[in-house]
């Protein structure tokens, strides 16, 4: 049934090159070039290179965070770039308990911290640290790209079709917390998880993609231009998204408005930049703007990807999920929560459990 599918959505392939050839296991690292290159290009825009240089000032400690089990960190983080400096908090829990610990990177909408979105001293239960910054400590969630640390990128420059949109600058943010993480023992560096929700977790995509440091991807009700196949999509399209959100992506993106069998990619190529190492897609089931079926469909698509290496990709049965569904066997990890759009505790536990499962020894 989901073969059907997949042909009737006319989907290019995960696993042959732009030339035609076929992807075999000792291509696949060129393949993900390609893959990134294409994303990049058309889609989210060229990240910005890595800083200079980089520095972390704790501004605030408190040792005996959620009853004494926890070390709470508020962390300045300055970059260096050729074009200027930039600034932005971000706030590390680290439980006391289990050290080295496996951690989350959460790319938040809010502060402070704890929030609605992020059950901290419940995560720090599960042995897990959480770093956290608010998206727009980095940059606005706007058309502006004069201010915050976009305007030090781009330096009064105008966009050119493959300029970074907000996406990819939220996700290059991401990237220099785990540059942080590097400089700690007590994490796990073989387990570290970027998160997010919504155009949050579009961007915990993009930063796992990216960064082959990231051991696990992310993403919560991601949706469109997230976890989501575009074509035929139900709910947001590239019409909408591209058209209200036109500074989430490179310029170029506004050439598939309307147009979406045109592209040489789709979202599962997203998700199978991430191969070989582990993502989570999960979707609500009253999410209909998000479109749960074309985010399950990506996971099948992709799942070539991850299987090329040996591994189980994405072990689903041959129909669209049941709500309350969990599938959790191969590398591929998805569930189908009751209800709507929201990063509920139900999912925090659903990746908890698939790290500790799929934990990298
Ligand atoms: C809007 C947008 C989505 C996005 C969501 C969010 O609904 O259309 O693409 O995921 O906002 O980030 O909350």
């Amino acid at each position: 049934m989901l073969v059907e599918e997949l042909k009737r959505r006319k989907l290019p392939d995960v696993l042959t090159f732009l030339d035609g050839s076929k992807v075999s296991s000792d291509r696949w690292s060129e393949r993900r070039q390609e893959l990134l290159r294409i994303l990049a290009e058309e889609e989210y825009g060229e990240l910005y290179e890595p800083p200079k240089s980089i520095d972390f000032e704790i501004v605030e400690t408190e040792e005996n965070y959620c009853a004494g089990k926890v070390v709470l960190n508020k962390i300045m983080l300055t970059v260096e770039l050729d074009s200027g400096s930039y600034s932005f908090p971000f706030y590390a829990a680290i439980p006391k308990a289990v050290r080295p610990c496996p951690a989350f990177v959460h790319i938040n909408f809010f502060e402070p911290y704890p929030n609605k979105y992020m059950p901290v001293e419940e995560v720090c239960d599960n042995g897990f640290a959480v770093f956290s910054f608010c998206y727009k400590d980095v940059t606005s969630d706007e058309d502006d790209f004069a201010h915050g640390l976009a305007g030090v990128m781009y330096q009064g420059r105008e966009r050119t079709p493959t300029s970074p949109g907000k996406i990819s600058i939220w996700a290059w943010a991401a990237m220099r917390i785990m540059d942080y993480i590097q400089t700690l023992e007590c994490v796990d560096l073989k387990n570290v998880a970027v998160v997010g929700h919504s155009r949050l977790g579009k961007t915990a995509l993009v930063a796992g993609a990216f960064d082959e440091r990231f051991a696990f991807a992310i993403s919560n009700n991601s949706g469109c231009s997230g976890a989501a196949i575009s074509r035929d999509k139900q709910g947001e399209d590239i019409r909408v998204i591209a058209t209200i959100r036109p500074y989430w992506f490179c310029p170029n993106y506004q050439k598939y408005i309307d147009n979406e069998h045109s592209m040489p990619f789709d979202q599962h190529f997203l998700i199978a930049a991430i191969a070989p190492r582990k993502v989570y897609v999960s979707s609500a089931v009253e999410d209909v703007w998000a479109d749960p079926y074309s985010e399950y469909l990506a996971c099948v698509a992709a799942s070539p990807a991850f299987e090329l290496s040996g591994e189980k990709g994405f072990v689903h049965p041959d129909r669209f999920p049941e709500v309350g569904e969990k599938l959790h066997e191969g590398w591929v990890g998805y569930h189908l929560r009751e209800g709507t759009h929201y990063f509920s505790r139900y999912d925090w536990q659903q990746f908890m459990d698939f790290i500790k499962k799929h934990k990298n020894m």
